[in-house]
């Protein structure tokens, strides 16, 4: 949700803020621009659309100067043009924004004599700085006198005429890290995006201030006390951070399911015992009365998946919400509950502000996030770590897939501390969890029936995506992939729901995709196969050898996958659900990495 970056102390600043920008591209890419500060003049270049647009423009219209700051949009207030782009300026400060100024309407009343350029909320920020600069105060005071003033949530870079030795960094909301170059500083939404400059950086803490300059750092907090923070030295290979020899970051992310799935399992299953292994969770298992469980996107479909299992085997009522919805409930929390918040990049504003209010219902907050220097990781009482590895194509495939890994092995560790799991049927579950890298290996050396289907599909308008039980939640994330990357309408039924109303859609045009892998339900899925072929529906059939065999031809398309124990059905079965829209996604011709209008990371209410 709009990526920063702020250089300090090298003349290539604007190559290395482009570079920067290029990482952060995930978080927003309606506009991009950079702003510089050289010889007592602060030069800005920026442009509509991606960052490809913006690097065009550099090369005829190149920035210089030892500092400079630059942003990737994900437009809130005003339309994705080069006046609402980032940095904004009045030719004495420039600003870069990530977050929403929710009062920005009312200062900018306040500021009614000052030449405001765009319809942003942003801007009243350099407006601001410079009215008190205008009053005698220096940059740092101006900016301290600025932050006080707003409500919302924000990531700032500040660069200014008169200090222009200095880069501001402020964070409340959203997060900053700050980079430590050779003489160079750096400033970045996130980490990835220091990567290449440098594997050593520190987190700015939620109220943060900091102010770099070319080769030092001081950080201040929200009582504005010089405060030291940690240093650390990152260990993700930039490498990681490439395509590789695939075409899309989502199609290398796909295939890494296998190895990143092994990852998280290892570091969560004691291999010699064949048991779950989360001792390092300080919870009292025995005392639980309830677990509440928050998500978005994705994430919270793993979240529902996990319902079934939590249920099941640890026997432990389960709710689990949408965080935009979760906030604005008013429920009732028990005493010793457990909330779970389920995250990849750990920023979701959603997801962490529920987090919040459980904290203060006195819910003990374990979150499971990919990202474990992020936000909601670092206000939890214990964080599991899914190791995803980065995860840069918009469309969640392997961060999904790790959740839904990591949910289930928790779910057989409180299952056992209940005393409602046998070591011998825990040995069982945690078998099939560790064959799934080998099966999900299978399937993606034989794409071919899915590559067909996507051809069937691509030119329909809409497609319908039914599961039952544990795989309900795998059709909600099927239609929502293919949604996101594709363009085409899809939506999500129980299976059986599908006699109460998408019954009446049935035709000889609409796909219907059945999430139906032979299982104890699988005879029910049937039926409601049955009920759409009855009306000449065009049935896609997911299931395995056993289930289609039992279709007697009522399919009309076939995607088969290796049999698998019922417990890891709904992980195995998102892979063609993945493939499938990325197949279409294709065809169509759209672009996979950065559908139009999302961004990865969202940052606002
Ligand atoms: C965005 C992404 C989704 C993701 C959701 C939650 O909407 O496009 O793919 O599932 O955010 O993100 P999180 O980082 O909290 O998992």
């Amino acid at each position: 949700m709009c990526g920063i970056i702020g250089v300090i102390g090298t003349s290539h600043s604007a190559s290395l803020i482009l570079e920067g920008l290029k990482r952060l591209e995930y978080r927003g890419y309606d506009s991009a621009g950079i702003a510089t500060l050289d010889k007592n003049t602060i030069n800005r270049q920026r442009s509509a659309g991606k960052i490809s647009n913006l690097e065009k423009h550099l090369e005829t219209n190149p920035l210089t100067g030892l500092i400079g700051i630059g942003h990737t949009r994900w437009a809130t207030h005003g339309p994705a043009n080069e006046e609402n782009a980032h940095p904004h300026s009045d030719g004495q400060v420039a600003v870069v924004h990530n977050g929403i100024i929710e009062n920005f309407q009312k200062l900018k009343d306040e500021l009614s004599d000052c030449n405001f350029e765009s319809t942003t909320d942003s801007e009243v920020i350099v407006h601001l700085i410079s009215y008190y600069l205008d009053r005698g105060d220096n940059l740092i005071d101006a900016c301290r006198k600025m932050k006080a003033r707003l409500k919302g949530s924000f990531a700032l870079a500040v660069i200014s005429l008169k200090e222009n030795d200095t880069v501001i960094g402020i964070c409340q909301g959203s997060p900053l890290a700050v980079g430590y170059g050779n003489g160079e500083m750096y400033l970045g939404s996130d980490s990835l995006a220091l990567l290449p400059m440098t594997s050593k950086v520190s987190y700015l803490s939620d109220g943060d201030f900091c102010i770099l300059k070319s080769g030092s750092v001081q950080f201040f907090n929200s009582e504005n006390k010089n405060v030291k923070r940690e240093i650390k030295e990152l260990s993700i290979d930039a490498s990681s951070v490439s395509k590789g020899s695939f075409d899309h970051f989502m199609m290398k992310e796909i295939h890494e399911q296998p190895q990143v799935i092994r990852d998280t399992l290892n570091a969560l299953i004691d291999s010699s015992s064949r048991t779950s292994d989360l001792s390092q969770l300080n919870i009292d298992i025995n005392d639980l009365s309830k677990i509440t469980i928050v998500g978005c996107g994705s994430a919270y479909y793993a979240g529902l998946v996990s319902k079934y299992w939590f249920e099941e085997y640890a026997k432990i009522p389960v709710e689990v919400d949408i965080g935009s919805e979760f906030r604005y409930r008013n429920h009732p929390l028990p005493d010793k509950g457990l909330a779970i918040f389920i995250s990849q990049s750990g920023e979701t504003i959603d997801t962490l502000y529920p987090l919040r209010l459980c904290k203060e219902k006195g819910q003990y907050i374990l979150s499971i996030v990919n990202s474990p220097e992020s936000t909601i990781a670092r206000e939890s009482d214990s964080v599991i770590k899914t190791l995803a590895g980065p995860e840069i194509g918009v469309a969640s495939t392997k961060a999904f897939t790790t959740q839904m890994v990591t949910l289930a092995v928790l779910a057989l560790f409180i299952a056992r501390k209940r005393n409602h799991l046998s070591e011998k049927k825990e040995q069982e579950l945690v078998s099939a969890l560790l064959e799934l890298p080998e099966k999900i290996s299978e399937i993606l050396n034989a794409q071919d029936s899915i590559n067909k289907v996507a051809s069937q599909i691509k030119d329909t308008q809409n497609v319908l995506y039914l599961g039952r039980g544990h795989n309900y939640p795998i059709a909600l994330e099927g239609a929502l992939k293919l949604k996101e990357i594709s363009y085409i309408h899809a939506e999500a039924y129980a299976s059986g729901e599908m006699k109460h109303g998408p019954i009446a859609l049935i035709d000889s045009h609409l796909p219907i995709v059945f999430i139906a892998p032979s299982d104890t339900l699988f005879s029910k899925s049937l039926t409601n196969i049955e009920q759409v072929s009855a009306r000449g529906g065009r049935v896609i059939a997911l299931t395995d050898e056993a289930g289609s065999e039992k279709l007697n031809g009522l399919h009309e398309y076939l995607i088969k996958l290796p049999k698998a124990h019922e417990f890891v059905h709904p992980i195995l079965y998102s892979l063609p659900v993945q493939l499938l829209a990325y197949y279409t996604a294709v065809l169509k011709g759209t672009d996979i990495d950065q559908p139009k209008n999302l961004a990865k990371s969202v940052t606002v209410e």
